[in-house]
């Protein structure tokens, strides 16, 4: 559901490469956690996949689709919470919710979903307030909703759990899991290892824009030569600066 092929990007033309040759496949119905330390490239990597950034050489592809030859068709796949949600502050939250949905032209039979997701995540009443007094975990929530409102196939979150009170992220990873349950696909960017290891059936490690392990965690253990070793563990074993990493 998800191809990143070779994939190249620098900020500029003189930069360094903020993603460096990366290549990754995700299937559908897979939980797939994107760890790295931050400026590793989580967040380029993932404004790539939701066709906001174009890489400079390699093919971005999900559910099948080119990002950068067919942005439309792949964002109505995609649903996409960003590390800052960019929300119009002067809305009330439902007005917000309305809109994305007009724009990605839900029905009205399917729109019952919004005041669900609301009601789930305690927004139900500050949805009539506007955005601009909102706090930073329930601007998050909306993000989460607008993210949600089109029902995509594939559901790209970069530091979801960032900012949520603990109820919200536990149900943010319940909604998660079933998600690719029904056989969607879910890719998420976390530097909160506990999460990770629970949550992902597999997990990327980049660093410096490159892939430094991928796999199921009971691989990567392996590859570390422990049977016990955390995530937390393995990641700063991977992750440090004068390893050799290769
Ligand atoms: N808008 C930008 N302009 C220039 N450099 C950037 C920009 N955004 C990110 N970078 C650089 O790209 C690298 C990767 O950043 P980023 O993808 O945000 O990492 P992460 O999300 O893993 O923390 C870092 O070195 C960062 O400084
Ligand atoms: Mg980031």
């Amino acid at each position: 559901m998800i191809n990143l092929s070779g994939v190249d990007k620098s900020y500029g033309k003189t930069g360094p490469k903020a993603v460096d040759g990366l290549s990754l496949e995700v299937k559908r119905g897979e939980l797939f956690g994107f760890l790295g330390p931050n400026g590793a490239g989580k967040t380029t990597t993932i404004k790539l996949l939701v066709g906001l950034l174009r890489p400079d050489a390699g093919d971005v592809r999900v559910a099948g689709l080119d990002v950068v030859a067919e942005p439309l068709a792949a964002k109505r796949k995609i649903g996409y919470v960003p590390d800052e949600p960019v929300l119009y502050e002067s809305m009330t939250g439902s007005r917000f919710l309305r809109f994305i949905a007009d724009v990605y032209e839900v029905p009205n039979e399917k729109r019952g979903r919004i005041a669900e997701l609301a009601e789930k995540f305690e927004l139900t009443d500050a949805l009539r307030d506007p955005i601009s007094t909102y706090s930073h975990g329930m601007k998050q929530k909306t993000a989460i909703i607008a993210a949600l409102v089109h029902e995509p196939d594939v559901f790209i979150l970069d530091e979801p759990i960032q900012g949520l009170d603990p109820r919200s992220a536990f149900l943010l990873k319940e909604m998660m899991r079933e998600h690719c349950a029904k056989g969607g696909t879910v890719f998420f960017s976390t530097h909160v290892m506990e999460v990770a290891e629970r949550l992902c059936d597999r997990v990327g490690i980049i660093r410096k824009g490159s892939m430094i392990a991928c796999g199921p965690l009971v691989d990567l253990r392996a590859r570390a030569g422990s049977t016990d070793a955390t995530l937390e563990k393995l990641f700063l074993e991977l992750t440090d600066e004068t390893a050799n990493v290769n």
